[in-house]
This record gives C-alpha cells, sequence and structure tokens, in this order.
C-alpha cells in the first residue's frame, strides 16, 4: 500500500489507498455487502441512506430492493467515483453534504453505517447518531455493522481476510496484501488517530443514551463473523420485535431507555 500521507481518516480513504488485495477482492467484498444489506430492506418503497458506502460497486443492485437509494461517502474522490459510476441511475442519489441538509426529517427508512464507526472519534459518531435519529421516520431503523471489538486485533482481521481470500479465489494476493498494509499509512493512522472499537455492552448504552432502542444481529455485513452489527430503532420500538419473531438468526436484545 503507498503511503499518502494522510492527516485523518477521510483523507486516508480520500487517496489511493490500495486497501483491497486485488480487483476481485473488492468485488466479491461490495458484491456481499449489497446483498446482505438488501435482506435489511424494510420494503420495496423504502428510503434508504448508505453512510460512508465507500465505493459501493454493487450500489444498483441494492437500489432495486428500494425506491430510492442515498448515497454518502466523507471523502471527496469516493463521491466522485460514485458519481461517475451511478450518474444515471434514477433510483441512486450521491449526497454531497455529510450533514444531511437536503434530507427531510423524518423520512427515512433505513440508515446503514457499515464499516464507518471505528474511524469516528467518539464526538463525531454522537453528532451522526443524533442526525441519522433526526432523519428516520418513527419506526425506521439504523443497521450498524462490521464493528471491531475490543477482542479484534490487525491478526483476527488478517485471518478473516485469508479465509475471504480463500474462498474467493485471492488468497495469493490477499497474503501480499497484508505485508502491504503493514507497512501503510493504515496502521500508522490507526496508532495517530484511533481505531474505534466496541464492546456489545458498551454500544448497546451510547445507543440508549442517544434515544434509540437496540438489537444486537448474530451475523454481521460482510466476511467477517467476527465483528459486531445491530439494529438500533428510534421512538416506537415494535419493529424489533417483529424482526425477532422472523426467524432471521437475530440474537434479539431490547432495551429500555435507561436516562
Ligand atoms: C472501510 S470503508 C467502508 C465502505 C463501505 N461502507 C463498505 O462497507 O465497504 C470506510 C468508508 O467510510 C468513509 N468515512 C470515513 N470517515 C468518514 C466520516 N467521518 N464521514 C463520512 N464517511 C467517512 C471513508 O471515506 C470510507 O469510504
Amino acid at each position: 500500500m503507498r503511503r499518502n500521507g494522510a492527516k485523518s481518516w477521510v483523507d486516508f480513504w480520500n487517496g489511493d489507498t490500495a486497501i483491497y488485495a486485488c480487483d476481485r477482492h473488492r468485488e466479491l467484498h461490495y458484491e456481499g455487502v449489497a446483498r446482505d444489506l438488501s435482506a435489511h430492506v424494510p420494503s420495496p418503497d423504502s428510503l434508504v441512506l448508505d453512510y460512508g458506502c465507500g465505493e459501493a460497486l454493487f450500489a444498483a443492485r441494492l437500489a432495486r430492493e428500494c425506491s430510492r437509494l442515498l448515497l454518502y461517502d466523507g471523502a471527496p474522490l469516493v463521491r466522485e467515483k460514485l458519481r461517475a459510476r451511478f450518474g444515471n441511475e434514477p433510483r441512486i442519489e450521491i449526497l454531497e453534504d455529510g450533514t444531511l441538509s437536503g434530507v427531510a426529517d423524518a423520512s427515512l427508512d433505513l440508515v446503514v453505517a457499515n464499516s464507518l464507526i471505528q474511524y469516528l472519534g467518539p464526538s463525531e459518531f454522537s453528532r451522526l447518531l443524533d442526525l441519522w435519529r433526526a432523519k428516520l421516520k418513527t419506526g425506521g431503523r439504523l443497521l450498524l455493522a462490521d464493528i471491531p471489538t475490543p477482542r479484534s486485533n490487525p491478526l483476527n482481521d488478517a485471518a478473516a481476510l485469508l479465509r475471504f481470500g480463500w474462498r474467493g479465489g485471492f488468497l495469493g494476493a490477499a497474503s501480499a496484501s497484508l505485508a502491504r498494509l503493514y507497512l501503510s499509512d493504515y496502521r500508522r493512522l490507526r496508532n495517530e488517530l484511533g481505531f474505534f472499537r466496541y464492546g456489545a455492552e458498551e454500544l448497546e448504552g451510547l445507543l440508549l443514551r442517544r434515544g434509540y432502542g437496540v438489537s444486537r444481529l448474530s451475523r454481521n455485513v460482510g466476511h467477517n463473523q467476527g465483528r459486531l452489527c445491530f439494529i438500533a430503532q428510534a421512538g416506537d420500538l415494535s419493529c424489533l420485535d417483529s424482526l425477532s419473531e422472523g426467524g432471521a438468526g437475530f440474537r434479539f436484545r431490547r432495551k429500555l431507555l435507561v436516562d
């Protein structure tokens, strides 16, 4: 991986990160993410926001499951790629503004933040939780996925990548990419800026304090099943009941707002 001199995580993702071992890795990753996210779209008329969506190569597939898919990524170069790829997709809109000024309050059915919150400091994460809650309809859902836990470390992530590479036919490229990753800005930034990990209880407490009901899911989005995944819901908690009854592998855990 090339060093791009990044000073923030958005800066890092705005550069040529080469975080994917090869094109096949990138494609399998985004294809799997789109497939997993599709299962969380509540209904075909849903308005969905994918925040920190990255290149979202298979967003058109996800968009087929909703009435409209809004994509936002903090990195301007990523948004440029999104515009080039999806500019003509009628159901996809690429947002330019992370404050979501163009999105009406109480309009979204689902907000997705997949593999994002490890890059957010505590105050930005809290601010975004409040912003997403304001934009969600009553009963709308926030899917927080691919969250590293305090037990996650670069070795677990490397092992998960190698298993994915083995299954996906890019094991050689995956092995080589680990060496690049070790020498990269990614490692430096993890030390300098932080790479935020959460225990399940800690994250549940945080979500409850920001006014969400929360349910931990037993299956994560994407290939790394060592990471956490939650569905949170603002206001009316009835959708969590229906999720638990759906038999879709949810480990249901509902808590009331505590403070
Ligand atoms: C690991 S990638 C995940 C991309 C995609 N969600 C996925 O699952 O493949 C993290 C993405 O979050 C974006 N990001 C990081 N910090 C952000 C922030 N503060 N606001 C918005 N996007 C951010 C980065 O630009 C990057 O594209």
